[in-house]
């Protein structure tokens, strides 16, 4: 892949702001946060204007509040196309942890995240994308 060098112009304050943001986060270089920065933006911007992403929703609910295992499984089947792969873990008597790994249109997916965490019964969900063209 070829590299192109650019030249950031940065006044006093935000380059200070944005060293100590390298530090903290342990960047190995001022580049490598940039990159890791736009890309970001560039999946933030994917994931709002629409197209294609892969990522994850992960959620914590209690099992036993009303129907809600049925409600969720049945929720994750109206969107077969979407959920790659599922993985539950019980936390404990009363609470599971779901992740699905998810891939499609960024609107689905929110479409998705959305009905889950309305579901009655979770207590907690978020989703995290990724687009495997944004490198
Ligand atoms: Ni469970």
């Amino acid at each position: 892949m070829t590299v192109d060098r650019i030249g950031v112009s940065l006044q006093g304050r935000l380059l200070e702001d944005f060293d100590r943001l390298v530090r903290s986060e342990g960047f190995p270089s001022r580049s490598e946060a940039l990159r890791e920065l736009i890309r970001r933006a560039l999946v933030r911007e994917r994931r709002e204007a629409g197209g294609e992403v892969v990522g994850t929703i992960t959620f914590v609910y209690r099992h036993d509040v009303g129907m809600v295992t049925h409600r969720i499984l049945h929720r994750q089947h109206d969107f077969l196309g979407t959920i790659r792969a599922t993985a539950h873990t019980h936390l404990n008597d009363e609470t599971c942890l779901e992740v699905l790994i998810v891939e499609g249109d960024a609107g689905r997916v929110q479409q998705l995240a959305d009905r889950l965490k309305t579901t009655k019964g979770v207590l907690f969900a978020e989703t995290v994308v990724a687009a495997a063209d944004i490198v």
